[in-house]
């Protein structure tokens, strides 16, 4: 049995791409198939912890013990997310948001024309960078999936988005990162922490990450 470090807590992990839609049978989206978010929350169940899983649209197995919330598009997953911060104690941000939708969705079919087109589109809301501020008892965890100066970038996401921890993976490595059954990871905390993990399955990764996590938290008793 696994040590239960999450025995009474709540954790709301969000997981896969999010759809944004561009006409009734088109939409923008990316290679998230889930895999690593629906493992942090199949080991946060496994740890004890009271699990809802935000979940884009994949076609999974729900892990034993945890809830499902089915969400499209980057503003339904952050609708879905701020209904359970509140009395979050963990949040974990697997989910590979769309940083842009199209400005109009339409509403028929897009009919194809003479000449090119072009979309025209809008940013959408930051949910990890939202939660940082409005942040109080939650522990934040959020991803960063990088291609060049991984490190670089996950401290400024890990400060800019008053996150505790960013787990960054390296998306240019074969086998790891977005639609594989493997990754290799870093883990960065605030004050500096860093701890590199090896090349491995998703589900064993993601206990040793909360595992790594719980028990840092516990030494600082925070
Ligand atoms: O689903 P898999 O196929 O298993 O692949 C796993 C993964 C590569 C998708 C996952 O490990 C991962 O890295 N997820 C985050 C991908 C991502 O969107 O990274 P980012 O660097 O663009 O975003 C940084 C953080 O901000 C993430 O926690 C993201 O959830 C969050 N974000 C981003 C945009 C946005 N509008 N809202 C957000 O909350």
């Amino acid at each position: 049995s696994r040590p239960q470090l999450l025995a009474g807590k709540k954790v709301v992990v969000t997981a896969g791409p999010t759809r944004e839609r561009i006409d009734p049978v088109r939409f923008l989206t990316n290679f998230s198939s889930g895999k690593m978010g629906y493992a942090m929350a199949q080991a946060a169940a496994q740890m004890g912890a009271e699990t809802i899983l935000i979940s884009g649209p994949v076609s999974l197995p729900v892990p034993r013990g945890v809830k499902r919330i089915g969400v499209e598009s980057a503003e339904e997953m952050l609708q879905a997310v701020k209904a359970e911060y509140a009395d979050a104690d963990v949040v974990i941000k697997s989910a590979a948001v769309a940083d842009y939708r199209p400005v109009h969705a339409e509403t028929q079919k897009m009919k194809k024309k003479e000449g090119g087109a072009v979309i025209e589109l809008e940013r959408t809301v930051d949910i990890l960078q939202t939660l940082g501020r409005e942040k109080q008892q939650q522990l934040l965890i959020g991803f960063a999936a990088e291609t060049n100066d991984v490190a670089h970038y996950a401290k400024d996401k890990l400060e800019r988005k008053n996150a505790d921890y960013i787990i960054a993976n390296d998306v240019s490595e074969a086998q790891a990162g977005f639609d594989s059954d493997t990754n290799r990871v870093t883990l960065f905390g605030a004050g500096g922490f860093e701890q590199a993990f090896g090349m491995m399955p998703k589900d064993e990764l993601a206990r040793r990450l909360l595992a790594a996590i719980m028990e840092r938290e516990m030494r600082h008793d925070r």
